[in-house]
């Protein structure tokens, strides 16, 4: 006991991971007294006596919001904290925070390569909008299979982006072997790590040069807010802050980064509800011959179950899964309208459980598995309802679609 270290709210470095969620980047608010730091809704900052020296591009101390402000700087500092970063950009959507990672460390003529199974506008970024407008080469690989990636590596590839739970069929990316592959190249890991939040995973431990989530979902939680964050080297994210922050200019309202900070005190919590619901809820579908097919990577038929345990550990498998009922596009719809607790909308990782019907139609579609094809697929969100109210939902939605199970 005598060299025990004294937990120290003032040093969240030095704190566990439930205690920073609460901790890091809150302090007393000098002014007011206020033991939560305030929402500071201005998009200006006092200059110094003189600023005539002062670069307009700063992105150290506040200047206009554009370039930093009090919630930003706050909730900065706590998102590098929890991934294992040293700094963190937060910007006004993960879109832009994906943007933002591929305007500023790629230029024209330079080389990705991106996992055939990404968020529909990180795959637009590559098939549409980047190499069109700024030159940039970009090849699409199943990144399951590790040759193909090495085989696509060129001399001018400078980025390899992957999600380590794809969106929307699950796939697990190995990340420790594909940043040596990167690295081997000289070139970037960039992971999108918006399903797999820490503490659960934080692929910069196994080799991530750049993070990437989605701030709208599990991070913040609650479903009331937008944005986006990327974490890693302090000289990569200053780099993106000096150019995508400041002069592209999707920075994050103080007002989000402020509702952010606060969703993501509960972080671990809710990971840890969500994270135990989800295998009860795969195992129950799975069970059930109305069910066409199942994706989660914590279903021993899962393509990735044995990397999955290894990635992950003991701390789960995620809380996403893609299923289908047996029939045809409008049955997928019947059952959908039948669920009378599991909400029908986009967005994921909020309290609530969210189902969206995807067809099967469309040009990603062709990167996907076969039973994804055939029956198009149930994206599926496990909130933190008791899961079983989820699965009595789920059961009376197949009883209403089919009839009761024989
Ligand atoms: C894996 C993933 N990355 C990025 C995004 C985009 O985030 P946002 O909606 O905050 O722009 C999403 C949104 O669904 C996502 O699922």
């Amino acid at each position: 006991m005598g060299n025990m270290t004294r937990p120290d709210k003032q040093h969240p470095e030095t704190l566990a991971f439930n205690s920073q969620t609460i901790h890091a980047g809150n302090s007393v608010d000098t002014s007011s007294g206020a033991i939560r730091t305030p929402i500071i809704m201005a998009n200006s900052y006092a200059l110094p006596e003189d600023p005539s020296n002062m670069s307009w591009s700063g992105i150290e101390t506040p200047i206009y919001t554009r370039n930093t402000g009090s919630n930003q700087l706050a909730l900065q500092k706590k998102l590098a904290l929890l991934e294992h970063g040293e700094d963190s950009a937060v910007l006004a959507s993960g879109v832009a925070a994906l943007h933002a990672i591929f305007f500023t460390h790629l230029n024209s003529g330079d080389h990705i390569i991106i996992s055939s199974i990404t968020y529909e506008a990180t795959w637009r970024l590559f098939t549409e909008l980047l190499p069109v407008k700024y030159g940039i080469e970009a090849t699409f690989v199943d990144v399951t299979d590790l040759d193909a990636v090495r085989a696509a590596v060129q001399p001018n590839t400078r980025i390899l982006h992957v999600e380590a739970i794809a969106n929307p069929t699950t796939l697990v990316a190995d990340i420790a072997a594909l940043a040596d592959i990167a690295h081997e190249a000289g070139a970037l890991l960039s992971v999108d790590s918006t399903f797999t939040p820490p503490p659960f995973y934080r692929p910069i431990d196994d080799g991530a040069d750049l993070v990437v989530h989605s701030l709208s979902k599990y991070i913040n939680g609650h479903g009331d807010a937008i944005g986006g964050v990327v974490t890693g080297r302090a000289d990569l994210i200053h780099k993106i802050k000096a150019d995508a922050m400041v002069d592209v200019g999707g920075a994050i309202s103080p007002f989000n980064a402020w509702l952010i900070s606060r969703g993501s005190v509960t972080l671990p919590l809710r990971l840890a509800q969500h994270l135990a619901t989800a295998p009860l809820v795969a195992e129950f579908l799975e069970a059930d011959p109305r069910i066409a097919y199942v994706a989660y990577p914590g279903l021993a038929s899962h393509p990735q179950h044995e990397l999955a345990k290894r990635q992950f550990g003991d701390r789960g498998y995620g809380a996403m899964m893609a299923f289908a009922v047996e029939g045809d596009s409008d049955t997928q719809n019947r059952f959908v309208a039948n669920l009378k607790l599991i909400t029908s909308a986009v967005s994921l990782g909020h309290d609530e459980s969210l189902i969206v019907h995807v067809g099967p139609n469309g040009p990603r579609v062709a990167a996907y598995p076969e039973p994804f094809k055939k029956y198009g697929h149930l994206r599926f969100s496990i909130g933190l309802e008791d899961p079983a109210d989820l699965i009595a939902d789920l059961q009376a939605a197949l009883d209403e679609t089919f009839g009761p199970r024989a």
